[in-house]
């Protein structure tokens, strides 16, 4: 078996399916989720991977430090995190009070960086580790009705580039995705509340289509590998079938697909 790797937000959408792929690849998963892991778990098996859940809150500094030593004791620690767990806001900027801009920060932003200090420390004396974030291409570009959300994503990528400058030499790597829209959980309750369609994201995307989490999944899997991305550090990698390249206007982007 390979080393240790720890999935945040792994309940469901993609921090399930970069376990199971990770999982897959020969790695010790450990799943971590503010809900129960159970059926998580039972998932797996039924794909035929074992893995392992720990409940709890990425927002928390008790849990960060209570899972560190936990890996350390079990495991030897943790040579990949991956930083999955986020929540989405959309909300008009000028409604948007202090107290939702403080729930989404803390869990997309102080949460990695809570985990990363944590986890980092054992990476950083055995001198080898690799932290991947679930950024977003709102982390690379503003979408109105997102303030908290695209600040707090923006903070990720600024977080990750940090750390990989800090961390690089002392063989820790960190690296982000960026992926575009994914149909998971969070893309159901975000359409049901009437934000956006299916057709608004698939007129917007080159590829024409939404992620699937088996795309980002993929890129976290090669980020996390230190033999296949040895060299990558810093990276925010769009997973995103071009939407952050592609600056047509709507119509032109449309009539190049016939
Ligand atoms: N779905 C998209 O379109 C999309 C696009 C770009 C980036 N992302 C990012 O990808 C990541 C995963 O998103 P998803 O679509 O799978 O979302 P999801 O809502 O389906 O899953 C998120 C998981 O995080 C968990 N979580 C929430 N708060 C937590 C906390 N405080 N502690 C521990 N776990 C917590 C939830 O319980 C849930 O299981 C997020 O960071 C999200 O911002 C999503």
């Amino acid at each position: 078996m390979r080393g240790t790797t720890v999935v945040t937000g792994a309940a469901q959408g993609v921090g399930l399916v970069t376990a199971r792929v990770l999982a897959q690849l020969g790695w010790r998963v450990v799943l971590t989720d503010l809900q129960p892991l159970a059926a998580a778990l039972e998932s797996l098996r039924e794909r035929g991977v074992e893995a392992i859940g720990i409940q709890g809150d990425v927002a928390s500094e008790e849990f960060a430090g209570s899972l560190a030593e936990r890996l350390e004791r079990d495991y030897g620690g943790a040579e990949v995190l991956v930083n999955n767990a986020g929540i989405s806001m959309i909300c008009p900027a000028e409604d948007t009070t202090a107290a939702q801009w403080r729930r989404v920060m803390d869990i997309n932003l102080l949460g990695p960086f809570l985990l990363s200090r944590h986890l980092g420390r054992g990476m950083l004396a055995r001198r080898r580790g690799s932290i991947v974030n679930v950024a977003s291409i709102a982390g690379l570009a503003g979408v109105s009705h997102r303030s908290a959300y695209n600040a707090s994503k923006h903070g990720l990528v600024g977080l990750t580039r940090t750390l990989a400058a800090e961390w690089g030499a002392r063989g820790v790597r960190v690296n982000a995705v960026c992926p575009g829209w994914i149909k998971t959980e969070m893309d159901v309750a975000d359409q049901g509340s009437g934000a956006y369609s299916d057709q608004d994201i698939i007129d917007r995307v080159p590829m024409a289509r939404f992620a699937r989490p088996e795309d980002v999944a993929e890129a976290i899997a090669w980020l996390a590998d230190r033999d296949k991305s040895a060299f990558v550090n810093g990276a925010c990698l769009p997973v995103d079938g071009g939407w952050t390249a592609d600056a047509s206007w709507d119509s032109l982007r449309v009539r190049t697909r016939t």
